[in-house]
């Protein structure tokens, strides 16, 4: 494979002009929220295969950075929230598709009393030099991008990502992950990755690269069927699902037990005590659910006890709580 970006810049170049419709696509719908109108120009640019934007992450955000801006729907979305200038910051490496979007906001603005242009900043960028101080952000999204870098890149982007994080700042992503590794006839496909189809990872090497990069707490909060590389077309032994995924990673340290990454996994007591603390921790008030990660999860359940059920993934975890 030449250098697959130069086929990733064309790909998106006349996506940028014309809407494709199948492209990273999923049975995700789009987000209706109260007073936002989203152009249809933009809609039918939706290049992204699930969200990334959650009012959970904004609460207290000030500045975020959009990477892989495509038409600017996730971009909008992030300012509803954000509403303030200069409260976003999209980068993309394709000029064409930065003036779509500089057109479409433009448009947005007009058909959205509380949205003003100037509320993001969009900017020629690239996810493997990312043109921002460290330490400079409260959020990074990027929907359905990383995928399509080889492992060597995605290193780097996702360094990168960490490298502009504030201390407990979010990165937000949404991708297609493999169910198993991908053949090297795909991979190795550079049109097929620049679709979004042959970059994908299975879900844990992904994770694990997070976590390499130096986020110490992951969440799974969605993971539903993306696309099946079936035999026939794509020259398979069997045919190959793919699966997109919502992940929120946390720029806190990693602990010397290894990272938390939750996946939906619930702890319940039901013992004669009124909580069960398993001394590092984790306190389980009787018969109240608690999320646990995966790590915890495991520990708990080779105790052996009658009295705690770990339930298993449901990949939607959203955070934890009770009252
Ligand atoms: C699959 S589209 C996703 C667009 C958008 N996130 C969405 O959800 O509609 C990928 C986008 O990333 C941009 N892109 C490709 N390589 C990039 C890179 N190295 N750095 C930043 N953006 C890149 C493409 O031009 C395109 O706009």
């Amino acid at each position: 494979m030449g250098d697959y970006r130069d086929v990733v810049e064309e790909v998106y170049a006349e996506a940028a002009e014309v809407p494709q419709a199948a492209l990273c696509c999923t049975q995700s719908p789009v987000w209706e929220l109260p007073g936002l109108v989203v152009p249809q120009a933009m809609l039918d640019r939706n290049y992204g295969c699930g969200s990334t934007v959650n009012p959970r992450d904004l609460s207290r955000a000030e500045r975020v950075l959009y990477v892989g801006v495509g038409a600017g729907l996730e971009v909008l979305q992030l300012a509803y929230f954000l509403r303030r200038e200069g409260g976003v910051v999209a980068v993309d490496t394709n000029p064409k598709m930065l003036a779509v979007a500089a057109e479409l906001l433009e448009e947005a603005a007009r058909v959205n009393d509380w949205f003003e242009p100037e509320m993001v900043t969009l900017q020629e960028g690239d996810a493997l030099d990312l043109p921002l101080d460290d330490a400079s952000v409260d959020v990074v999204g990027q929907n359905c991008l990383f995928n399509i870098f080889t492992p060597e890149h995605l290193t780097q982007a996702l360094r990168e990502t960490r490298r502009v994080l504030r201390p407990r700042g979010r990165f937000v992503l949404s991708d297609p992950v493999a169910t198993r590794p991908m053949p090297e006839h795909l991979a190795g496909d550079a049109r097929l990755r620049a679709l979004c189809l042959s970059g994908a990872l299975p879900l844990d090497d992904y994770l694990q690269k997070i976590v390499d990069a130096g986020f110490g707490t992951l969440e799974v909060r969605a993971r539903r069927p993306y696309r099946v590389l079936d035999k026939a077309r794509y020259r398979l032994d069997a045919d190959l699902l793919l699966e997109s995924v919502e992940v929120v990673a946390f720029a806190d340290p990693i602990p010397d037990d290894g990272p938390c990454i939750f996946t939906g996994k619930t702890a319940i007591y039901v013992g004669t005590e009124d909580a069960f603390d398993d001394g590092k921790g984790h306190v389980l008030l009787r018969d109240l659910p608690m999320g646990v990660c995966d790590k915890t999860a495991e520990a708990l359940s080779s105790l052996g006890r009658e009295d705690l059920t770990i339930t298993g993934s449901t990949w939607h975890y959203a955070g934890d709580g009770c009252c």
